[in-house]
C-alpha cells in the first residue's frame, strides 16, 4: 500500500518499480488511495472494539448498531452455544491441528455432520472449514477437464474459484436468467458432464434466484444441481433448509453448500447430499483433506447452533418482519434499494458513486449505525452498495432508530 506516500511522490515511485509484480495492484492502490485523500475513514478497515451482542459493537469508542454482519439468526451469544462452545474448549483442547482424513476426526466433527443431515433430512453432509473451501472444494472435485460447469455470472468468489481449480469448461450466463440458461445448457456437447451452479439468495442485491424452473432446466438437460444457500440456511424455507425447500424443489438439487458463518454463526463451512457416492469426496477432495479440520469449540458451538435453527420459527418470522420494515421504510425516504420487494435479510441501497457511497457509509457510523460497503468486482454491473444486513435480534424500534438515521445521512451527504 502507498499509505505514507506522498500524492507527488506516488506515480513515480509506480513507474519506477517495472518488473514489480505488485505493479498490478496499482489501479486499486490508486483508487483506495484517491477515498481516503478525500478525507474519509477506511471503510474495508474498521476495528469493533467491543462487540456488546449480535447487533450492537463498540466502534471508534462509540455503541453502534450492526447492520452489515451476517449474524441473521442473531446465534453468535446464544448462551446454549457459547456453553457448547466453552465445554469443547476444555475437554477437546484449541485445536486438532490436524487434517480430517488423519487426526482431525473428533467425536464434534462426527456431531456436527450429524446435526447437518437433520436439519437438511438428508444422507450426507461433509464439514470443511470455510464455505470458501467447500465450494472451492466441492466443484474442483467433481467438474474436471472436458466437463461443463453452467453458473450464473453472478455467482460469488468461492465459486468461480472453485471452477478455475477443477479446469472444467467454465459457461456462465446472465444473472437469473432462466432462457439464457437454458441455451447455454443446449449447447453443451452431447454425452459432456454438466454441473448447474446457482445460489439461493445472491448477496449483492438479496435477491432470490427461481430454483424451481431452473432446476426444471437444468434436469431437462441432464445436468447435475448444485445450489448454494449460505444466505438463507436458518432464515428462508418453512424449516430454513433455504430458497430450494421454499420453492419445493430441495429433493432436486444434489449438492447443497452452506456455511457456519451466517445463521449459524461461527466459521466453517459444508456441503450435503443425498448421492449415493458422495462418502468418496473425503478420500479426494483437497480443500478437505490438505487442510487442518475445524477446532472442537467451532463444530460445538455449530451443532448447537444448526439444531436450535431447526426450532426456530418464531425468530425466523421476525426476522422476515425487520426485513419488510426496513426495505419500506428506506423506499418511502426516496433511497433506491436491490430489489423491489424484500427477497431475504440482505437490503441493498443503491449508491451514485464509490465516493458518495464512502460519505454515506462515514455519515452512518457517526449516527451509531455500520454497514457493509461494497464495490466491484463483488457488485454486479460496477454498482456501489450500502448492503444492509438485518439481524431476528434487531427490534422492532431499532429498525425505526436505523431509519432515522438513513434519513438524516442521506439528506446531509445529498443522496435523499
Ligand atoms: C454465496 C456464498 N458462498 C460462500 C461463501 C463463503 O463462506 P465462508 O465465509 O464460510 O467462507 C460466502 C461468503 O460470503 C457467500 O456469500
Amino acid at each position: 500500500m502507498t499509505e505514507g506516500i506522498s500524492q507527488a511522490e506516488r506515480p513515480q515511485v509506480l513507474e519506477e518499480k517495472t518488473g514489480d509484480l505488485f505493479n498490478k495492484f496499482d489501479a486499486v492502490i490508486h483508487t483506495r488511495q484517491t477515498l481516503l485523500d478525500g478525507g474519509v475513514e477506511d471503510p474495508f478497515g474498521l476495528v469493533m472494539e467491543k462487540v456488546l451482542s449480535p447487533t450492537r459493537a463498540i466502534c471508534n469508542g462509540r455503541d453502534t448498531i450492526l447492520l452489515g454482519t451476517y449474524n441473521y439468526m442473531g446465534m453468535t451469544f446464544d448462551p446454549d452455544v457459547i456453553a457448547a462452545g466453552k465445554r469443547a474448549l476444555d475437554e477437546f483442547g484449541s485445536g486438532t491441528t490436524g487434517s480430517r482424513v488423519l487426526n482431525g476426526t473428533y467425536a464434534g466433527h462426527r456431531d456436527v455432520e450429524r446435526a447437518l443431515r437433520e436439519f437438511y433430512a438428508m444422507d450426507h453432509a461433509m464439514v470443511f472449514s470455510t464455505g470458501y473451501q467447500a465450494n472451492l472444494g466441492i466443484i474442483s472435485t467433481i467438474a474436471g477437464k472436458g466437463d461443463y460447469i453452467v453458473l450464473d455470472i453472478d455467482s460469488h468468489a468461492s465459486i468461480w474459484d472453485g471452477c478455475a481449480l477443477g479446469n472444467a469448461e467454465v459457461v456462465p450466463f446472465k444473472h437469473n436468467d432462466i432462457e439464457a440458461m437454458d441455451k447455454r445448457l443446449g449447447r453443451i456437447p452431447e454425452g459432456a458432464g454438466k454441473l448447474v451452479i446457482l445460489e439461493g439468495v445472491y448477496s449483492m442485491l438479496g435477491d432470490i434466484a427461481p430454483l424451481k424452473e431452473m432446476i426444471a432446466v437444468a434436469k431437462r438437460h441432464g445436468a447435475m444441481v448444485l445450489v448454494d444457500e449460505a444466505h438463507s440456511m436458518g432464515f428462508i424455507g418453512p424449516n430454513g433448509r433455504g430458497v430450494a425447500e421454499d420453492q419445493g424443489v430441495l429433493d432436486q438439487v444434489d449438492l447443497v453448500i452452506g456455511t457456519f458463518s451466517k445463521s449459524v454463526g461461527t466459521v466453517g463451512g459444508f456441503c450435503v447430499s443425498n448421492h449415493p457416492k458422495f462418502e468418496i469426496l473425503r478420500l479426494v477432495c483437497r480443500p478437505y483433506v490438505f487442510t487442518a479440520s475445524l477446532p472442537p469449540s467451532v463444530v460445538a458451538t455449530a451443532a448447537t447452533s444448526i439444531r436450535k435453527l431447526m426450532h426456530s420459527g418464531a425468530k425466523r418470522a421476525h426476522l422476515w418482519e425487520n426485513s419488510k420494515r426496513l426495505h419500506g421504510g428506506l423506499k418511502a425516504l426516496g433511497f433506491t434499494l436491490g430489489t423491489e420487494v424484500p427477497q431475504s435479510a440482505i437490503v441493498a441501497v443503491i449508491m451514485p458513486d464509490l465516493e458518495r457511497g464512502a460519505m454515506m457509509w462515514e455519515a452512518l457510523l457517526k449516527e451509531g449505525l455500520y454497514v457493509n460497503l461494497a464495490r466491484p468486482p463483488a457488485t454486479p454491473a460496477g454498482m456501489t452498495l450500502l448492503r444492509c444486513s438485518l439481524c431476528a435480534e434487531h427490534s422492532s424500534e431499532e429498525v425505526e432508530t436505523i431509519l432515522g438515521m438513513f434519513e438524516r445521512a442521506g439528506k446531509a451527504v445529498g443522496i435523499i
